[in-house]
């Protein structure tokens, strides 16, 4: 398992993000969490969580404390740094899956409603109509008694049209090409309960599996920048660089899966929704 303390000594100052960052080792009162592939050096202090600065801190910090005033709960506190320059952010208590599985019908609902709740409270940010999240993948939410309950991880929120959100939320939770993922036409009938959950119009509904494909390519050109070493050059975590060869291939075995089974998911987000839909309507 990643062990933060390893690549980094007490005091490093870390050159980029626009201002050098000093990066600690986990001291004593200090716990690393692992579940991250991308931020090196994230630890739980008591109630908190810390974690070096990224180029979007202000924006993180804003948009969590208006979707807090929003009434939204499914995200950490935004609490302020800390005497090394750390974010804080509180810490929520639960299970971050160990990586991508076989999620059952009320899992991938869940999501979606999660999602759903997610982006209404982000309304109006900064005169946006949307603040997508962008990575909200299982190993981004956090899991009570089995079921996600919240987003973690805010690093490439931005504002977006909403189906980037939702078709990353199908891709991540529903679909893979692995055999132990269950038959293609029943990860389409889960990507369909993802579009009835988060209420997904229904014009969208048929624009839905371009968008995964959008994401699937999203992905790639994100992993290529991390092996070229363009992309958080210095502050990466320390396996992001290795794993990025792997995580390409695996990405394009994805997308040609997605590809060869284009027919079950089409026929899938053809039907109608069979939820009832809280607030806005999305039914056209
Ligand atoms: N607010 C939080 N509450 C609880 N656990 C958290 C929180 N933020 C991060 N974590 C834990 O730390 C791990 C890494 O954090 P994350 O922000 O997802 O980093 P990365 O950018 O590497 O994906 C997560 O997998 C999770 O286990
Ligand atoms: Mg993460």
């Amino acid at each position: 398992m990643h062990d933060a303390r390893q690549h980094f000594r007490r005091g490093t100052r870390v050159p980029g993000y626009g201002h050098d960052v000093t990066v600690v080792d986990a001291a004593d009162d200090e716990t690393p969490l692992s579940g991250g592939r991308w931020t090196a050096g994230v630890v739980r202090v008591g109630d908190t969580v810390r974690r070096r600065p990224s180029p979007s801190s202000a924006f993180v910090a804003d948009l969590l404390g208006h979707v807090h005033r929003a009434g939204f709960d499914g995200c950490p506190r935004y609490l302020g740094r800390d005497d090394v320059g750390r974010d804080m952010f509180s810490y929520m208590a639960g299970e971050v899956v160990p990586r991508w599985r076989r999620f059952d019908d009320v899992d991938v609902v869940a999501a979606g409603e999660l999602l759903r709740r997610w982006h209404d409270a982000t309304r109006g940010f900064r005169g946006y109509d949307v603040v997508c999240h962008h990575d909200p993948g299982p190993n981004n939410a956090i899991f009570v008694a089995g079921r996600p309950v919240a987003w973690i991880d805010f690093d490439f929120a931005a504002p977006g049209d909403p189906i980037e959100d939702v078709a990353y939320v199908a891709w991540s939770w529903c679909i893979s090409g692995r055999p132990d993922r269950g038959p293609a036409p029943e990860q389409a009938q889960q990507v369909r309960l993802v579009a009835d959950a988060y209420g997904l119009h229904r014009r969208d509904r048929l624009r839905l599996l371009a968008a995964i494909h959008e994401q699937l390519n999203r992905n790639v050109a994100t992993w290529q920048a991390v092996a070229a070493g363009s992309r958080n050059p210095t502050a990466d975590h320390p396996d992001a660089r290795l794993r990025a060869n792997e995580v390409i291939s695996w990405t394009r075995s994805e997308q040609r899966y997605v590809t060869g089974n284009g027919d079950a998911f089409t026929a899938a987000l053809s039907r109608r929704s069979t939820f009832k839909i809280k607030g806005e309507p999305w039914y056209g």
